[in-house]
């Protein structure tokens, strides 16, 4: 699995923080920006990361922000994204194993390092339950092409 790995300024030190985890544990990941002492806009390095994965170049996405909220936002705008900010282990287990989640996002105002780290270790490792989820998931698809029309 490769890993679109993007920040803005409010989470560039977070992001540090998640490449060294994902690196320790030998997750493949390419680091798309933003670097560091910039002042950047979240939307632009949002839309680089999850372009990457709708492209198929990357398989997820993680994206902080200040909040994980704008970058879920923006993230949630391109078709077959499933961006979703986590804030715990319980967001991060559902948000994969419910929602088939294949953007994490998060907010580097608000989540410490570690329990950053244990999220995206949660996200990495749960996968989706399928069933009832995926004809949950399944809808929101038709939704997509719906807006296409
Ligand atoms: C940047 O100051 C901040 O607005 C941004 O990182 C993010 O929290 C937006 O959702």
């Amino acid at each position: 699995m490769k890993i679109a790995l993007a920040s803005d300024h409010a989470g560039y030190e977070l992001k540090a923080a998640v490449a060294a985890f994902l690196r320790g544990r030998g997750v493949l990941f390419e680091d798309l920006g933003c670097g560091p002492g910039e002042s950047v806009d979240y939307v632009d390095y949002g839309a680089r990361a999850a372009r990457a994965v709708v492209a198929g170049a990357c398989d997820r996405a993680i994206l902080v922000c200040g909040t994980g909220i704008g970058m879920a936002v923006v993230a949630n705008k391109f078709r077959g994204i499933r961006a979703t900010p986590c804030w715990s282990e319980f967001t991060a287990e559902v948000s994969r194993s419910h929602n088939d989640s294949n953007c994490l996002t998060l907010g580097g105002r608000t989540l410490s390092p570690d329990l950053a780290r244990a999220i995206v270790r949660i996200w990495l490792e749960t996968p989706f339950e399928g069933g009832r989820h995926a004809r949950r998931t399944g809808k929101i698809s038709d939704i997509e092409a719906e807006n296409l029309k």
